[in-house]
């Protein structure tokens, strides 16, 4: 199985959400090999899922890790999974670098997640600062060590996502190359806590003129699409290039 995944962050408001969703279900666009997937804003979440149903999955961008109670702004793992979210992110960059989410943080999700019966999708990547001084292989090799040590979990469960943070809607997309020898480096630290198959895919700047230089090899499982995956053309480019 490969994935192809678009996380539509904070560019569609509830309408423009539902829109795309009713588009996108026109193009028909559901396959057996590949797991589609949005990640669309809270507040569209249960109409976009109702939506897609039949043809893509759905996933929670973030969602607090207590699971109920006296916490004013949050949406618990476990609401998702009741109105039918597959997945949820744990640890996106913009998570870590712009609301300062820590590894203890990114750690407490993947378990709240897994607890509530969500797919999770661990986002894990290295700064410019960190690439420019060397200490990439240092920065995924932590963030891996903090999410999987001692993690109990089931194979199907977690899925990880290698987006450097650099390639994040700069348009500066890794080479291919540079991707498959990061992720190479990536299952391999993951193997260091865990004997179950993690899927690895890559994200940033990902776009339908690209997509098939990742998706084509054989260790990268699939891609985490930020912008072009919030406007119809591109998306359904995007899959249709995968697909045909
Ligand atoms: P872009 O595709 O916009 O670079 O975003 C990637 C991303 O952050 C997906 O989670």
């Amino acid at each position: 199985m490969k994935y192809i995944f678009g996380n539509w962050k904070m560019y569609l408001d509830y309408k423009q959400s539902v829109e795309l969703a009713n588009s996108l279900v026109k193009e028909n666009l559901k396959n057996e090999n590949v797991e589609i997937a949005v990640f669309p804003t809270a507040l569209a979440m249960k109409d976009v899922t109702d939506i897609l149903q039949e043809n893509f999955k759905t996933g929670a961008q973030d969602a607090g890790h207590p699971s109920k109670g006296a916490y004013t702004g949050m949406i618990s793992a476990e609401m998702y999974k009741n109105i039918g979210c597959t997945y949820a992110l744990a640890g996106h960059s913009e998570r870590r670098y712009i609301f300062g989410e820590t590894n203890k943080d990114v750690r407490a999700k993947i378990e709240s997640y897994l607890d509530a019966g969500l797919k999770t999708v661990v986002c894990i990547g290295e700064t410019e600062q960190d690439r420019n001084n060397d200490k990439a292989r240092y920065r995924l090799a932590k963030q891996i060590l903090r999410a999987f040590e001692g993690l109990n979990f089931k194979e199907g469960q977690i899925i990880v996502a290698y987006e450097p943070v650099w390639a994040i809607g700069t348009g500066n997309a890794c080479l291919p190359a540079d991707a498959i020898d990061r992720i190479d480096f990536i299952k391999s630290e993951i193997a260091k806590y865990s004997q179950n198959i993690v899927p690895v895919l890559y994200g940033g700047s990902v776009d339908e003129n690209n997509v098939l230089s990742y998706f084509s090899e054989d260790i990268i499982d699939g891609v985490l699409v930020g912008g072009a995956s919030a406007k119809l053309d591109n998306f359904t480019d995007i899959i249709k290039n995968v697909l045909k």
